[in-house]
C-alpha cells in the first residue's frame, strides 16, 4: 500500500508515521509513505500558498493553485509507472480531511486497506478553495465531530488504521481479516501483573486457566460496557444477535451467514418473514436466503429492499435457492448472475479438536508461493497468494517438499484443497482439512465449508470427519462481467 500526503508539514507527518508500527511496516517495505510539501509548488515569489476568502469571512483559504500542482506531480508519477504495464489506470483515491466529511469507521479503514495507493490532502487556515477539491478530491472524511487546527493528525490517524490492515503489517499470527470478533461490541477489560495492584485484585477467573469461561466472561462484560457507554452500538449488536437467531434455526444451511455475523464482516441488509440476507463487505459477497425454495415473493421483496449502490458493488451472492438467482438476473439485467457451484454446506459444530494424523501441517508463508503443488487445478496464483498473505493457507509436507494445501478462502468457508496425485489416499487431504478446523476452533469460530454437491468423495471426508452436511442446496453465483 502506497501512501502519499499533500501538507504544508510534512515533517509532522513523517515523523509521526515513521514511529512504532507504521515506522517498522515502512522499514520492511509493508507500506510506502511519501509527503509532498504544498508549498514547494506554488508560484508565488513569497512562497505564499493562502489568501483571502471571497465574500469575507475570517481567516485564510488555501490557494488551488499549488495544491492542484502538487497533486498533479504526485498522480502523474503513479500514472507514469502503470504506463510501461500497458495498463488504463484513472487517478488514485483522493481524500481531503475535513469535519464536513464522511465519519472514518473500521469498516471505512477495511474499504480503503483494498487499494493499491491513496493520496491525502490535509488542510490549513480555513479549508481549501472549493474549485480544486471539486476537481482532485474522491472522498470527504472527518474522524469525529470536533475541529482541529489542520489535517495532519486526521491524515496520521486514517493511516495508522489502514495500515494494520494490510496482510504483514501486524506480525501475530492471525492476520486482520479474523478480527473484531464482536464488531458491535467494545473491547472487554483486560489486566496484567501484578495479580494485587494498590489492593485490587485481578478477577479470578481470568487466573483459572479455563479458556471456555474467560471467553464466556469477557463477551458478558463486552455487553455490560457496550450498553453503559455505547448505546447505539449496542441496540445494534442486538438488531444482529436476533437474526443470527432465527438463521440458528437451520443451522447447517445458514452456518455462513451465522458466522459472516459473528465474525463481524458482515452486515444484516434484510430480515423479515424468514427472508434474509447479509452482505459480506471484506469480500464483496451478498449471502442470501428464504424460508423455502419457492419463496417467489420473499426473494423478490428482499432483493427490491437492497440499495442500488450495494447490489451494483457485489461481485458473488451465495444464495440458499435458486429462485434468487431470477431475482438477481432480472433486477441486474444488464450484469446478469451465472451459477458458478451448486453446493452443499460442510459444518462442524462440536467443539473439541479433531485427531490430525498427517503430522508435518504447518502454516505457509508467502515465499512459499512457488513452492506449491505445480498442477493445483483449482485457484488461479493470484488467489493463492492473496491467501498466503491472509495467513489462510497450511501446507502438508512430505519427502522434503509440499505435497498438499488447505485453508479458507476471504469469506472464511474452508476449502483450497488439493493433495498431489503419488500423496493421495494416505489421509493427508483429510488431516489437512482437520488442522484447518482445529485453526479455526482455536480462533473461537464454528467451521464450515462448502462442498460441490456432486463431488461424492469429499462430501465423504466431510461426515467421516464428523461435520454435518446441509440437505438444502447453496448456489454461488458469479456476476459475468467480473468473470471475464
Ligand atoms: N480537519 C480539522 N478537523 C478535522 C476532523 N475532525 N476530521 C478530519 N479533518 C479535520
Amino acid at each position: 500500500m502506497k501512501f502519499k500526503v499533500l501538507t504544508l508539514f510534512p515533517e509532522m507527518v513523517l515523523s509521526g508515521l515513521h514511529t512504532s508500527i507504521t515506522g517498522k511496516a515502512i522499514e520492511n517495505d509493508r507500506i510506502t509513505l511519501d509527503a509532498v510539501n504544498i508549498r514547494d509548488y506554488t508560484q508565488d515569489k513569497h512562497g505564499k500558498v493562502d489568501d483571502y476568502t471571497y465574500g469575507g469571512g475570517a481567516g485564510m483559504l488555501m490557494q488551488a493553485q499549488p495544491v492542484y500542482d502538487a497533486w498533479k506531480e504526485v498522480t502523474a508519477a503513479a500514472l507514469n509507472r502503470e504506463k510501461g504495464c500497458e495498463v488504463q489506470r484513472r487517478s488514485p483515491r483522493t481524500i481531503y480531511v475535513t469535519p464536513q466529511g464522511r465519519l472514518f469507521t473500521q469498516e471505512y479503514a477495511r474499504e480503503l486497506a483494498k487499494e493499491e495507493e491513496l493520496i491525502f490532502l490535509c488542510g490549513h487556515y480555513e479549508g481549501v478553495d472549493q474549485r480544486v477539491l471539486d476537481e482532485i478530491v474522491t472522498d470527504y472524511v472527518s474522524i469525529g465531530d470536533y475541529v482541529l487546527t489542520g489535517g495532519e493528525l486526521p491524515v496520521m490517524v486514517m493511516i495508522d488504521a489502514i495500515s494494520r490492515l494490510v496482510p504483514g503489517v501486524l506480525h501475530n499470527e492471525e492476520s486482520a481479516e479474523t478480527e473484531s470478533f464482536h464488531r458491535h461490541l467494545l473491547e472487554y477489560p483486560q489486566y496484567s501483573r501484578p495479580e494485587i495492584w494498590r489492593g485490587k485484585e485481578v478477577p479470578k477467573l481470568l487466573l483459572s486457566g479455563d479458556h471456555k469461561k474467560i471467553a464466556a466472561w469477557r463477551l458478558e462484560e463486552s455487553v455490560r460496557i457496550t450498553k453503559e457507554r455505547r448505546p447505539d452500538l449496542y441496540a445494534a449488536y442486538e438488531r444482529q444477535e436476533n437474526v443470527i437467531k432465527q438463521l440458528s434455526g437451520n443451522k447447517r444451511l445458514h452456518i455462513h451467514m451465522m458466522e459472516a455475523l459473528r465474525r463481524g464482516r458482515g452486515e444484516v441488509l434484510y430480515a423479515k418473514d424468514g427472508a434474509i440476507a447479509v452482505y459480506d463487505y471484506s469480500c464483496k459477497t451478498g449471502l442470501f436466503t428464504v424460508r423455502a425454495e419457492d419463496d417467489m415473493q420473499g426473494a423478490e421483496d428482499m432483493i427490491s429492499a437492497i440499495p442500488e449502490a450495494v447490489l451494483t458493488e457485489m461481485d458473488l451472492a451465495v444464495t440458499t435457492a435458486e429462485v434468487l438467482n431470477h431475482q438477481l438476473s432480472r433486477l441486474r439485467a444488464e450484469q446478469p448472475w451465472r451459477v458458478s457451484a451448486e453446493c452443499r454446506q460442510a459444518c462442524y459444530t462440536q467443539k473439541n479438536p479433531l485427531a490430525v494424523r498427517h503430522k508435518d501441517i504447518r502454516l505457509l508463508q508467502e515465499e512459499e508461493l512457488t513452492c506449491l503443488p505445480m498442477h493445483y487445478a483449482c485457484e488461479s496464483e493470484a488467489c493463492l497468494a492473496d491467501r498466503l498473505r491472509a495467513k489462510a493457507l497450511f501446507g502438508a509436507f512430505a519427502d522434503g517438499k509440499i505435497v498438499g494445501i488447505a485453508g479458507w478462502y476471504a469469506d472464511g468457508g474452508i476449502g483450497l484443497l488439493y493433495v498431489e496425485e503419488p500423496y493421495r489416499r494416505r489421509g493427508i487431504g483429510s488431516s489437512l482439512e482437520a488442522f484447518c478446523i482445529n485453526r479455526q476452533l482455536e480462533m473461537g469460530f464454528v467451521p464450515y465449508g462448502r462442498i460441490s454437491a456432486d463431488d461424492a468423495s469429499v462430501l465423504q471426508m466431510q461426515e467421516k470427519l464428523g461435520l454435518y452436511l446441509s440437505e438444502r442446496h447453496l448456489w454461488c453465483l458469479e456476476r459475468k462481467s467480473w468473470i471475464n
